[in-house]
């Protein structure tokens, strides 16, 4: 799901006996308004698996309303995030996911600012998040889309020649969630399925590590063209290099030489001229 198609989603589910909890409470305080609805737009918030990250909700508030007569409320899906009642933090309902893991600051309350804390971001945060506020103004609620996602580092080529074939191997590193890859031809074909990719997550789950590989065939030259594709929907990312490798004569020897392996940033351009013992090779990006 790409960020910028987010837009009104289907209201988050309360967990009913919550709700039923807070609407309870709702008639005792003083004086009860009308529901006051701030839900469009919802604002997309992205954070890293790992990280530490501030969800806002601001709330309309009178210079005399007490903090006693406040309830906030905070739920992702079915999972009571945070809630806050008669001037204090209610932990009891909250989902176990969550514990020890949200905040919400005393001092901003008193301001009209219930914005939450949220520590150590993980996977399943992903999603919907709502604001829930009743106080002696009324009732405001406000979504924000948490996405957990971070952008992958520029993909780094590395080349391998063999007698008969060239490895292209593409790595790319620090992001998440997974990406899309793509291979195609000169003509842009579909040879994705010809490469091997892995995706390997790493530092306990907080990034992919990915790594694709494609081998060309020497006796193949018309389609040492090829192009790699990275994508990463959720923050709009996309690699695409294309790299062009052309033999030049006089260079092959007869004997079988082991791998030759170099290592280049993609973007380097020209590739410098290669010559093992038994390949030569000139390389564009
Ligand atoms: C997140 O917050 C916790 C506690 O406030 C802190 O110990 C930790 O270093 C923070 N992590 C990052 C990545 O800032
Ligand atoms: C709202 O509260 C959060 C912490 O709960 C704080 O980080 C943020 O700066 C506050 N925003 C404003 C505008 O004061
Ligand atoms: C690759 O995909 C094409 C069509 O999408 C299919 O015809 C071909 O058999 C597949 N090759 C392999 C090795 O999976
Ligand atoms: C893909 O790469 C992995 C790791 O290098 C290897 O074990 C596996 O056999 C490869 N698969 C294919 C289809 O080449
Ligand atoms: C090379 O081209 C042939 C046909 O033109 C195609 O079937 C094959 O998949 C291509 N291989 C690569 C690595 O592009
Ligand atoms: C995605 O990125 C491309 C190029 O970086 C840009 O042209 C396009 O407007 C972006 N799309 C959205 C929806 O942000």
């Amino acid at each position: 799901m790409r960020l910028h198609e987010i837009h009104h989603r289907s209201k988050t589910q309360v967990n009913v006996k919550h709700l039923m909890f807070v609407l309870h409470l709702l008639t005792i305080v003083p004086v009860l308004h009308p529901e006051v609805s701030q839900e469009y737009p919802v604002y997309p918030v992205v954070a890293a698996p790992g990280s530490n990250i501030t969800l806002s909700c601001f709330f309309p508030r009178s210079e005399t309303d007490l903090l006693f007569n406040l309830i906030v409320v905070w739920v992702h899906g079915d999972d009571m995030v945070h809630s806050y009642y008669k001037a204090t933090d209610n932990m009891e309902e909250q989902s176990p996911a969550y514990k020890g893991r949200s905040q919400l600051s005393p001092d901003q309350l008193a301001v009209g600012n219930a914005s939450l804390r949220l520590t150590g971001v993980r996977a399943s945060d992903h999603g919907m998040y709502t604001c829930d506020v009743a106080n002696e103004q009324g009732r405001s609620k406000k979504q924000i889309f948490l996405a957990v996602a971070a952008a992958y580092r520029e993909p780094e080529l590395a080349i391998q020649t063999t007698c008969d074939s060239i490895i292209l191997t593409f790595l790319s590193t620090l992001g998440f969630p997974q990406p899309t890859v793509l291979w195609r031809t000169k003509t842009g074909s579909d040879i994705t399925n010809r490469s091997n990719t892995t995706m390997v997550l790493k530092e306990g789950g907080k990034h992919y590590e990915v790594v694709s590989e494609m081998v060309l065939k020497q006796s193949d030259p018309h389609n040492w063209t090829v192009t790699f594709e990275m994508r990463l929907e959720l923050l709009n990312q996309t690699f695409s290099r294309s790299v062009s490798l052309r033999p030049l004569p006089d260079c092959c020897g007869t004997s079988v030489e082991p791998r030759n392996r170099l290592f280049l940033l993609t973007g380097l351009l020209p590739l410098p001229r290669v010559c093992s013992k038994t390949r030569l090779l000139q390389g564009r990006f």
